[in-house]
């Protein structure tokens, strides 16, 4: 059985990432990293372990990682973050406070210590900056050989990014750091916006859920209203809003929902291009074994099988 961690900056589609890694019964949800992004990585922590309670997995430890991207010295809300995911991050809904700490331990040295205790068993799934990842390889190299998968939510290689024409709004955060995790030997799928925009939820979805009628499945609809208003203002164009960190978590365990290519990846770190996701051109000649970019994804099967878990895990 797979053990997973997710990497969340907690976030409404990292709530739904959450929920869905907690609904998926193939694989153990072993922690969750806490990281900065769409809110303080406090909060983001905070707000993890509240729904890990709501959610009935108070089980489950959340740790922070780094506190703020490794090109800079503190870390500030932007205020585009604030209008997706509301300022508490999960859309101003209230969720009760969990009786749950957040671990001692840091993050980064957490993804080390289940590296090697786990070996080829072991899923990451990063859906905001990838800095805690980065710190670890950094610190402990070792581990790229021992774990199994990364499959993160970020960037965009056919389609113009959703902070600007370039770049997509995890790998803004942090470029030298998604850099270095793109640059690794890491056995890697990237689910960029060039997917994850194309499979989007609507009302129609969330009002199934307000009617199921438990407190997760209300809670979870309102938060996720918040979050399809906001679209509506920042994406007019598209009919619903994007599901893109759940839709990382359904492609680590099910990777035969998208369509990958292989290719040696970077990311540029400074000037006008800062943060862009890319082919390599100087290993364009060397063989790609280990980094897969998704182009394309089954978005009537993943939108089945997102509602199908979802709702039988909200009546639980
Ligand atoms: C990504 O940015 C964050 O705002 C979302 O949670 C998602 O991980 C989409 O670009
Ligand atoms: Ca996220």
């Amino acid at each position: 059985k797979y053990k997973m961690i997710l990497d969340l900056d907690t976030g409404v589609d990292d709530a739904l990432a959450l929920a869905y890694a907690l609904a998926t019964p193939e694989c153990d949800l072993i922690g969750v990293v806490a990281s900065f992004g769409n809110i303080v990585p406090e909060e983001a922590a905070q707000n993890t372990l509240n729904l890990l309670e709501m959610l009935g997995h108070p089980e489950v430890p959340v740790f922070i990682g780094a506190t703020h991207s490794s090109h800079t010295d503190h870390f500030e809300v932007m205020p585009i973050s604030q209008t997706i995911h509301g300022k508490n991050g999960i859309g101003e809904v209230e969720v009760p406070t969990a009786k749950r700490k957040i671990e001692s331990q840091n993050g980064i040295d957490f993804y080390i210590e289940a590296a090697h205790k786990y070996q080829g068993q072991l899923l990451i799934v990063p859906t905001g900056p990838l800095t805690n990842l980065a710190a670890a390889i950094e610190k402990d190299p070792e581990i790229i050989d021992l774990i199994g998968h990364v499959t993160l939510m970020g960037g965009t290689l056919t389609i113009p990014g959703n902070v600007n024409p370039v770049t997509e709004a995890n790998i803004n955060q942090d470029p030298p750091a998604a850099d270095k995790v793109l640059r690794s030997k890491l056995p890697l799928t990237m689910v960029g916006l060039d997917v994850t925009l194309r499979t989007l939820l609507t009302k129609k979805e969330t009002q199934e859920w307000r009617e199921i009628g438990t407190t997760s499945a209300i809670k979870y609809a309102d938060i996720v209203d918040y979050y399809i208003n906001a679209y509506k203002i920042t994406s007019p164009h598209l009919h619903g809003c994007g599901l893109h960190d759940p839709l990382a978590v359904a492609a680590a365990v099910d990777p035969s929902l998208l369509q990958t290519i292989y290719l040696n990846m970077k990311v540029d770190t400074e000037g006008a291009y800062a943060g862009r996701t890319i082919g390599d051109e100087k290993r364009l000649n060397e063989p790609a074994t280990t980094t897969q970019v998704a182009v394309n994804v089954d978005v009537p099967r993943f939108l089945e099988m997102f509602m199908t878990k979802l709702s039988a895990f909200f009546k639980e």
